[in-house]
């Protein structure tokens, strides 16, 4: 079947005039509306002017020649259809006019008119096509970005509730154990600074943070009474004590959701040592993610440095003199120069944070 668009509009730039109303007279009979100009310059007003869906162009014009129409809109030419009808062409000028973006090169005189009109359903059917395929990418580029931001949405809802949550625990945590209250919030800027002092990336800086503030999580599975004791551990109590890093693991396990970060391996590694002489497992080196490393350093600073229930502080200098003694040997090197570096610099303050 025959496809006809009828409200296309048709625009022919040729010069010789019976030529030009013959085809225009034919296309207006088979449904076109027709657009007529009499040389280049025309031609080019008329299709800035009326932005047409197709171009019938002669070659050879006083003025303008067809060629140079041909330039002038050579970047709209990919989606406009242009064809061109010369009699007086070289064979040149023809390859000439296929690579300026011409698409199709009729021969004058046209004898059979039924040629010209297959011609222009033809480009105008492959120029529909175009279009639809360009509006369907647009569209599907379109889908595609809404739901980018719509997955990324509900990444950041998800985190955000992980971060509140986080937050309950571990308010619940130092509810709980009043010495230690204000510890995970201390462990956690400290960790952070050193975090940004060794270039951590985004990402990872995001869950040392959560990993921090609950740390200390499982010893909700302490008795509270060794927790607070005043004087001196047992090594019962102390070897209970020893068990909060398990058991925090143990807690971030239970859940089916899976959080983002490794926020549960940091906490079970908190009190690994580099050489593997650390709890509960005893791993080493390279087994001990970069924020088990930091947080590592960050809590015994800070332990050291404040009041415990059964030790007054015993202050920053002595914090300080225990992580260069174990620099590279217990406590990570890079992480203890980081940590060093904050407090010579004079860019952390355990008082402040
Ligand atoms: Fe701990």
């Amino acid at each position: 079947m025959k496809t006809i668009l009828p409200k296309a509009t048709l625009l022919i730039v040729e010069d010789d005039p019976l030529v030009r109303q013959s085809m225009a007279f034919f296309l207006e009979n088979i449904g076109y509306h027709v657009l007529q100009a009499q040389n280049g310059q025309e031609g080019l007003a008329l299709f800035i002017e009326k932005n047409p869906d197709l171009m019938i162009l002669d070659l050879q014009m006083p003025g303008m020649s067809g060629i140079e129409l041909l330039a002038a809109i050579k970047s709209d030419l990919p989606s406009i259809p242009t064809i061109v009808v010369s009699g007086t062409g070289s064979r040149d000028d023809v390859i000439a006019t296929l690579k300026l973006g011409a698409w199709d090169y009729l021969t004058k005189p046209i004898e059979d008119m039924a040629v010209l009109e297959h011609a222009v359903t033809q480009a105008l059917g492959k120029a529909r096509l175009i279009t639809e395929n360009k509006r369907y990418q647009l569209h599907l580029e379109e889908k595609v970005s809404q739901r980018t931001a719509e997955l990324e949405r509900r990444e950041q809802d998800l985190k955000m509730t992980l971060i509140s949550i986080v937050d309950v625990v571990a308010s619940m945590v130092e509810q709980r154990d009043p010495y230690t209250a204000g510890h995970e919030r201390r462990v956690t800027s400290l960790a952070l600074a050193i975090a940004r002092q060794l270039e951590l990336d985004e990402e990872r800086y995001e869950g040392l943070g959560l990993a921090a503030t609950i740390h200390d999580l499982g010893k909700v599975a302490i008795p509270s009474e060794i927790l607070s004791k005043p004087g001196k551990l047992t090594s019962i109590e102390y070897q209970l004590i020893q068990t909060h890093a398990q058991a925090g693991y143990d807690i971030l396990s239970r859940g089916t959701a899976e959080f983002p970060w490794p926020i549960k391996t940091i906490v079970h590694q908190h009190h690994e040592r580099i050489n593997g002489s650390g709890y509960p497992l005893g791993l080493s080196g390279p087994d001990l993610l970069i924020e088990s490393r930091i947080l590592a350093v960050a809590d015994v600073v800070e332990a050291m440095a404040s009041h415990r229930p059964y030790r007054a502080a015993l202050g920053i200098e002595v914090a300080l003199a225990e992580i260069t003694r174990g620099q590279g040997v217990i406590y990570d090197s890079d992480v203890v120069t980081a940590c060093l570096a904050l407090f010579a610099n004079k860019q952390f303050s355990l008082e402040s944070s």
